[in-house]
């Protein structure tokens, strides 16, 4: 098989409602999307990108009517936070409606749902009689894709269709939040740092910044070998990293600042935390690809997109190699 890519959303229809594999642009990164009430097209997700079972799908609505076939019931806030929110890059972990096959949560009793807001996964959402599983288009542990020719140059040979829609704006995964029973009756729970700064949040479900910000065992996105190039990643003092490996041949990461090393991707110079997000995992997988020995990256301010930018680069780092 290789994939064809192209913009004709009739034909990815067409290959949903057979329970076939369509990599779908999204806002945040490219999701391999499959009919989400549908075991066997969701295997073939599993499958193709190599991903251990335990590890839950999201499942994505064009509609919020849609909802009521994915949730069971919605804890408070909710319908505040998908007005706020919604169509965009927030996941909400909710309890499960039964119609949801197990392998998409991996067996757990919630699962999790957005509202992408990309035009054409609203429209190819929305031609659909069912909701779209999908999780990033990448081999299992590998950084995310914010374009179809990423998806093309990983998953090319394992899927018929991806539906180019332009490079990503947003560039990172949505942030994923849960409703957990605690305290007086409950409260958001931040599982993910994503594409919806937590500022923005904070003001809604009243979280107050990193102090519940919960490691969540059931989120393998904290797994600590996510987002990984195959090359090594070092994050800090580029300069004192790159003493540190002098002799190397050095690829780096930063915010603002040109450094002299074998290459330098500066991903906003402007000083733009949004656009340092959009360009970040083209630049992992450009240095990746290229001849240097290590990647060394700048850390982020550690605000607004700047912490999920912090969060991929550290489990970037993290990778055993
Ligand atoms: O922006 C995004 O979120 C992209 C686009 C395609 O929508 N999707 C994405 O999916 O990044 P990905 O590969 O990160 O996989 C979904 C993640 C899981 O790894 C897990 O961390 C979390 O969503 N997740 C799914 N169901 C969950 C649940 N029931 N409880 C807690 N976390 C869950
Ligand atoms: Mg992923």
């Amino acid at each position: 098989m290789r994939a064809t890519v192209g913009t004709d959303l009739e034909h990815a229809a067409e290959l949903l409602c057979s329970g076939e594999l369509v990599a779908m642009p999204t806002e945040t990164v490219y999701g391999l999307a499959a009919h989400a009430f549908d075991p066997e097209a969701v295997l073939k997700i599993f499958t193709v990108k190599d991903r251990p079972a335990f590890d839950p799908l999201i499942v994505h609505v064009g509609r919020r009517e849609d909802l009521s076939a994915v949730a069971s019931e919605l804890p408070p806030g909710s319908e505040q936070l998908m007005d706020l929110f919604w169509p965009g890059p927030l996941t909400l972990v909710l309890p499960k409606h039964e119609n949801i096959p197990d392998i998409v949560t991996s067996g757990l009793d919630t699962v999790a749902v957005r509202m992408p807001a990309h035009p054409i996964a609203l429209q190819l959402l929305q031609k659909l009689p069912f909701p779209l599983a999908a999780p990033s288009a990448n081999p299992f542990g590998y950084v995310s894709p914010t374009s179809a020719q990423h998806v093309a140059d990983q998953l090319g040979a394992k899927i018929p269709y991806i539906l180019d829609g332009g490079p990503c704006n947003v560039g990172v995964e949505s942030t994923i939040i849960g409703w957990e029973p605690r305290g007086q009756g409950g409260q958001w729970v931040i599982y993910r740092h994503g594409g919806l700064p937590i500022e923005e949040l904070e003001n809604v479900i009243g979280v107050t910044g990193s102090e519940t910000v919960h490691q969540h065992p059931l989120a393998p996105g904290m797994i600590a070998s996510h987002y990984a190039p195959r090359k090594p990643v070092f994050i800090g003092d580029v300069q004192a990293l790159m003493r540190r490996n002098a002799g190397k041949i050095i690829g780096v990461i930063s915010f603002q600042n040109e450094y002299v090393a074998h290459s330098c991707d500066v991903l906003s110079a402007g000083g733009d935390l949004a656009q340092a997000a959009r360009n970040l995992f083209a630049a992992l997988r450009e240095l990746d690809g290229s001849e240097c020995d290590v990647i060394i990256a700048e850390e982020f301010p550690d605000h607004g997109l700047g912490r999920a930018i912090n969060d991929r680069l550290n489990r970037a780092a993290a990778a055993r190699h």
